[in-house]
């Protein structure tokens, strides 16, 4: 495996590996590092469809809003090395903060329709740095493919906008949410979570599933399945929440009632059910993909 932590040392790197063997695509992961289960099952996908495994770990202080946020956040580089090697992760680039901001940044990228809505609202500035910084990844390794987890939903469809517009040939891969047994979603943040607030996190998952029960036995009313959502998730007292919300699953606009499908409406709805939840100090955010039956 080879580790990276510059960018001039990482052009070279990069067209060795596609000349050594031009045919095999370049898969990427980009990561803020502390690397977990989630990362994991990125890693194999990437191995498993025979490309090149590239992961950058960079803990970017551009999409913290909060700079206590940014400090507080768990890294542990050598940790993160040891899985990656363990995964046959082929590549990575690891810079530090002073190679990759050497010049101060002064590009600013929004979609207002998608980077203002949903974790957009509470955490301003947050997608600008998301944006610039897997920008300036993807122009630099160029991959075939870049994978991103649904765990982050809105990021996910804030990159395919961003690379459908810039028009790079790049594709841009979903990966399923990899969950603890209680069905918490794995996080770096849960590492944060003191015992009882970990225990209160486990209400978000079990939350979003009765909410899409609701919908799947036909409720269509969507501040109600909101409701079920906001009333399981507050009934352990650590719990605070950021939203509670309904979007559709493309251009994240709000949804708020479901039609009732007709001879003329057939189309089946598909949307996301989505939180964010302070568990104690630490916030999290899960979804579901739902659709109208
Ligand atoms: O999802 C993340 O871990 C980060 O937002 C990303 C995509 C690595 C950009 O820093």
């Amino acid at each position: 495996m080879k580790i990276i932590s510059t960018v001039s040392e990482l052009r070279p790197a990069l067209e060795l590996l596609r000349k050594e063997e031009p045919k095999r695509p370049l898969v990427f992961t980009a990561t803020l590092g502390c690397l977990h289960k989630g990362h994991e099952s990125m890693f194999s996908l990437a191995t498993k469809s025979g490309g090149w495994s590239a992961v950058s770990i960079f803990l970017n202080p551009l999409q913290f809003s909060d700079p206590n946020d940014y400090k507080i956040y768990p890294s542990n580089l050598e940790q993160d090395l040891e899985l990656c090697k363990k995964n046959q992760v082929d590549l990575v680039f690891a810079p530090s903060k002073e190679e990759f901001y050497s010049q101060k940044p002064l590009l600013k990228m929004q979609i207002p329709s998608l980077t203002d809505v949903l974790c957009g609202l509470g955490r301003k500035g947050h997608f600008e740095g998301v944006m610039y910084i897997v920008a300036r990844l993807l122009c630099l390794f160029m991959p075939d493919k870049a994978l991103f987890g649904k765990k982050d939903y809105q990021q996910y469809r804030i990159i395919c906008q961003m690379v459908s517009e810039f028009g790079l040939p790049i594709e841009i891969q979903s990966v399923e949410t990899v969950r603890e047994d209680d069905g918490l979603a794995f996080s770096s943040r849960n590492l944060l979570l003191s015992p009882k607030a970990r225990e209160a996190a486990g209400l978000i998952y079990r939350s979003l599933k009765m909410g899409k029960k609701a919908v799947d036995e036909g409720e269509r009313d969507l501040s109600l399945v909101s409701e079920i959502v906001r009333d399981i998730i507050l009934s352990n007292s650590l719990n605070r929440i950021d939203y509670v919300d309904t979007v559709e699953e493309k251009t994240l606009r709000p949804l708020k009632m479901l039609e009732k499908k007709t001879e003329k409406t057939k189309e089946t709805t598909r949307f996301l059910l989505a939180v964010a939840v302070f568990c104690e100090n630490t916030r999290l955010i899960d979804n579901i993909e739902c659709s109208s039956s």
